[in-house]
């Protein structure tokens, strides 16, 4: 039987891209740049599966025309840059990789909020500069974390590997939102309190920081009124997706000085990142990393190949979206 043909969106670990090579024939996208909707939806109608990133757009316009029965192995967690009902209508199969990048993003969140309320970057930036002028009692004053309250919005498995970090490494308070009740086994030895709303979380917390999904409904979610809950003294925290905020309504609270601080993974229309948000010494901005480390785009890109063999060899997916 013909090995299928697999395209992959960017360039992957080596390793990965070795175990692909024994059982399919995969194409690389060498150049190893985004690739539009309209060559992706070309590649949907060539090849047996395509293996997108968030990187990639995939719009419904991307499957008119698909034939049925293809895939699309997604390479990280969040598929909400792909339109998964045009998916469903199309009869293309879809998966994720959850699961192995949790800590690694939790590891990152936890990055942004020492070096905001630290005042990391400001003093990188400082010292590489040579503004440096030595120690003084007065030089660079941050806050601590420990003891602070941090609120969590989307208590899903990111969003409870941050909390474990933040309560055990820091001694913060929990408090969070979740639509449903997260499973008690899986919050086992965390001393979080649910409160009922958003807005609750937003006004209790000294940080916020976000795990939510991106699109939909939780599109800018954080909006001009909810940052003002958080507050001057206030910072979030964004691992999860740049869409989850009003990013025009945070450039105007930070400037305004309505917002304390922000720490962000992500933006909305990235890798454009606004002019002025890079100017702000109260914002710390990090090139989505949230996954990047060896082990877990190593972890991740096996789970894509997992679910590419389960899907051509007929067996259920381990890990379908749609
Ligand atoms: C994901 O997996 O959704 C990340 O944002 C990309 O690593």
């Amino acid at each position: 039987m013909a090995r299928p043909q697999i395209l992959l969106t960017r360039r992957w670990p080596a390793a990965v891209e070795r175990r692909l090579a024994e059982s399919y024939d995969a194409t690389l996208n060498a150049e190893d740049r985004p690739m539009s909707p309209t060559e992706i939806g070309a590649a949907l109608r060539t090849f047996d599966a395509v293996c997108p990133t968030v990187s990639d757009a995939l719009p419904a316009e991307v499957f008119a025309g698909v034939p049925r029965g293809r895939m699309l192995g997604n390479y990280g967690v969040g598929v909400n840059h792909i339109d998964l009902d045009a998916a469903r209508a199309a009869e293309v199969v879809v998966s994720n990789t959850p699961g192995c990048l949790t800590d690694c993003t939790a590891d990152l969140a936890l990055t942004l909020m020492l070096m905001l309320a630290r005042r990391a970057g400001e003093g990188e930036r400082e010292l590489r500069a040579g503004r440096w002028t030595g120690w003084r009692p007065t030089h660079l004053i941050g806050t601590r974390i420990g003891g602070r309250v941090l609120g969590i919005v989307g208590m899903g498995r990111i969003g409870r590997a941050t909390a474990r970090r933040a309560e055990a490494g820091f001694g913060m308070k929990i408090v969070y939102y979740n639509r449903s009740l997260p499973p008690a086994e899986e919050m086992a030895g965390l001393d979080a309190t649910r409160l009922d709303c958003i807005d609750a979380v937003l006004e209790a917390a000294d940080i916020v920081s976000l795990h939510i999904p991106g699109g939909g409904s939780n599109r800018h979610v954080i909006d001009a009124r909810r940052l003002s809950l958080i507050g001057p003294a206030g910072m979030l925290i964004n691992t999860a997706r740049g869409d989850v905020v009003d990013q025009a309504a945070l450039i105007a609270a930070l400037a305004e000085g309505r917002l304390g601080g922000a720490g962000l993974d992500v933006y909305d229309g990235e890798p454009s990142v606004p002019a002025a948000l890079t100017l702000m010494e109260n914002a710390v901005l990090l090139p989505h990393l949230g996954s990047a480390t060896d082990r877990t785009r190593e972890a991740m890109g096996m789970m894509v190949v997992d679910n590419l063999d389960a899907f051509f060899s007929g067996r259920d997916l381990p890990n379908r979206v749609a």
